[in-house]
């Protein structure tokens, strides 16, 4: 069957650096994303785009294409929201997992089923696991669900989102979602998520925050530190009603990790997994540079990373309303 192209324009925003014509680009996770169809983008500028079959082209020109086609069509956070897959194993390899005093503060007395939503690559389920808990793990990334069946192949790993949860009404007593609330559209998610909670049930956030009161770790954050455009908001989650307050605690905690897995981890941040190869590449460098060469790291084989886990809890107030 002959495919007939068809044509259309997107337009680039400027905020993004798209790849400089005729310079190769290669080895980006992301250069072999989805098919879009944008044949040549600049910042700013309008580009010419077919649909149907297409030639080889350059690592450079996959990339532009991804870029411009997903921001265009689909919308920065969801592009940022939707790029850990690309990084599973680097995620799995690199990132934290959270401090047992933020279990026992997050998950309410007495509670046996559990969902951990955006569950990534199981950090968190793992331990949600191992205190015998019955766990059932949802996320959206297939890539990130593999990594997840892959190590903790005796929990239940579902497909979906917080704004649409694939679970029965009222069938988990909480609720925890690490790490991942600042990519959820709260309209949505708030009242699926109190959906899927028992009458009284607790919904518990918390993310891990790099603790850049050491000198090492504030340098760091200046080598990868986001654009303040992608910098998620962790002070002040919203989730409203039919919720009560969001009551909070932060703990703080050390992670040890090898200079490897600190790679890994800056590799596995959505800022990083989304940058320009070139700019991603550059990063990498100067975090390698740093963990060469800073007097607080030499001559240790393994780091010590500070962390500060803020955490939030709430309780759903109302009667929860009954599905139709
Ligand atoms: C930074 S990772 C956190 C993974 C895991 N919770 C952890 O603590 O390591 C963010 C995760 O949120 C997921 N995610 C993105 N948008 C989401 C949404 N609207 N609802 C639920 N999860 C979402 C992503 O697929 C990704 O796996």
């Amino acid at each position: 069957m002959t495919e007939v192209p068809r044509r259309r324009v997107l337009q680039v925003p400027r905020a993004l650096s798209a790849p400089t014509p005729g310079k190769r680009v290669t080895g980006h996770p992301l250069c072999t994303a989805r098919a879009g169809r944008v044949l040549s983008v600049r910042p700013g500028k309008r580009a010419p785009v077919h649909a149907g079959p297409t030639p080889a082209r350059s690592a450079t020109w996959r990339y532009a294409r991804w870029q411009a086609h997903l921001v265009a069509d689909v919308g920065w956070r969801q592009v940022h929201a939707g790029s850990f897959g690309a990084a599973a194993a680097e995620y799995e390899r690199g990132r934290p997992t959270y401090p047992s005093q933020a279990l026992d503060w997050l998950l309410p007395t007495g509670v046996r089923r559990v969902l951990d939503l955006g569950a990534g690559t199981g950090k968190l389920t793992r331990q949600l696991h191992d205190r015998k808990l019955d766990v059932v793990a949802v996320e959206s990334l297939p890539q990130m669900r593999a990594e997840l069946a892959r190590v903790l192949p005796g929990v239940q790993v579902l497909a979906g989102t917080a704004e649409d949860v694939s679970l029965a009404d009222g069938s988990v007593e909480a609720v925890l979602v690490a790490q991942a609330w600042h990519w959820v559209d709260t309209d949505r998610g708030v009242p699926e998520v109190a959906r899927v909670l028992t009458q009284g049930g607790q919904l518990g956030l918390a993310w891990n925050e790099r603790d850049e009161r050491e000198n090492w770790v504030a340098e760091l954050g200046r080598i990868t530190r986001p654009r303040p455009e992608q910098k998620a908001d962790y002070d002040n989650p919203h989730v409203g009603e039919p919720f009560g307050p969001l009551e909070r605690t932060d703990i703080t905690w050390t992670h040890q990790l090898s200079r490897d897995a600190l790679l890994d981890m800056i590799a596995s941040r959505s800022y990083i997994i989304t940058a320009a190869p070139d700019e991603r590449a550059k990063v990498l460098r100067s975090v390698r540079t740093l963990l060469e060469t800073h007097p607080a790291l030499t001559g240790w084989d393994h780091l010590a990373l500070p962390y500060v886990t803020r955490c939030f809890r709430t309780r759903l107030t109302h009667p929860r309303v009954p599905a139709r």
